[in-house]
């Protein structure tokens, strides 16, 4: 297309084609804003949207801690979702394998929806095990400062590795699963992140309930349970 006829398309259609952008391979996009924003719908829930990223060993109980502060935020009337990464390759990403690069795409895209959940007024809880760092990070740049609550679920590796809910880690380790994050793919803790959930001194875990309660307690101190 010429520029005489790019100016013409400009007086007919009354907009600046110079707003037109380019992202990745999209091209000629327009960011079409809305008056009703964030904060409007925020005001209907009584709530922040924000992201609630739950990482951790498989086995560690991120699922099941998702679920316990879900129920507890559901009971108190606030709006919650759960994204958890089983689920979502049934579905938005099941073209991705656990290779690093689909691993990191499948992060990625959950980061994405993660970010459009919160934006939505949704407290968007994951559930992921997210080994690496530079992906969660990557996560937690889409979002504003403040709105990604990284909570790092620190169980040992032996302690998931015995609890083994799936199978999967013996599996992994009779070389039948390979990448498996802790046997032969690298976890990488959190450097800086929110919240960390710890099991209780000795053998004994803490309770999802023990669990979802110091994120709420996280959440209410910092306003994200009001408008
Ligand atoms: C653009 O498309 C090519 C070919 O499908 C792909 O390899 C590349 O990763 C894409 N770029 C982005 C930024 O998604």
């Amino acid at each position: 297309m010429n520029l005489i006829h790019l100016s013409l398309i400009t007086l007919l259609l009354g907009k600046n084609v110079r707003d037109l952008s380019t992202n990745g391979n999209s091209t000629n996009i327009l960011w079409h804003e809305c008056p009703i924003q964030k904060h409007d719908r925020q005001k209907i829930l009584q709530q922040k949207g924000c992201v609630i990223w739950i990482t951790g060993l498989s086995g560690s109980g991120k699922s099941t801690i998702a679920c316990a502060l879900s129920r507890s935020l559901h009971s108190r009337g606030k709006l919650t979702y759960i994204l958890d990464g089983d689920n979502i390759r049934h579905g938005l990403n099941r073209d991705l394998s656990f290779r690093a690069e689909d691993r990191s795409e499948n992060i990625r895209r959950i980061g994405e929806v993660a970010k459009l959940l919160a934006d939505a007024g949704v407290i968007c809880i994951t559930s992921l095990i997210s080994p690496y760092q530079k992906d969660r990070d990557a996560c937690r740049a889409l979002l504003p400062k403040e709105d990604f609550i990284e909570v790092f679920l620190d169980v040992p590796l032996a302690v998931c590795e015995a609890r083994d809910p799936k199978g999967l880690y013996k599996l992994a380790r009779a070389g039948m699963i390979k990448g498996f994050t802790g046997i032969d793919d690298p976890y990488e803790p959190p450097c800086s992140c929110e919240i960390v959930l710890q099991q209780i001194k000795g053998s004994e875990c803490m309770s999802p309930n023990n669990a979802a309660e110091k994120v709420i307690s996280y959440l209410e101190k910092n306003g994200y349970l009001r408008a």
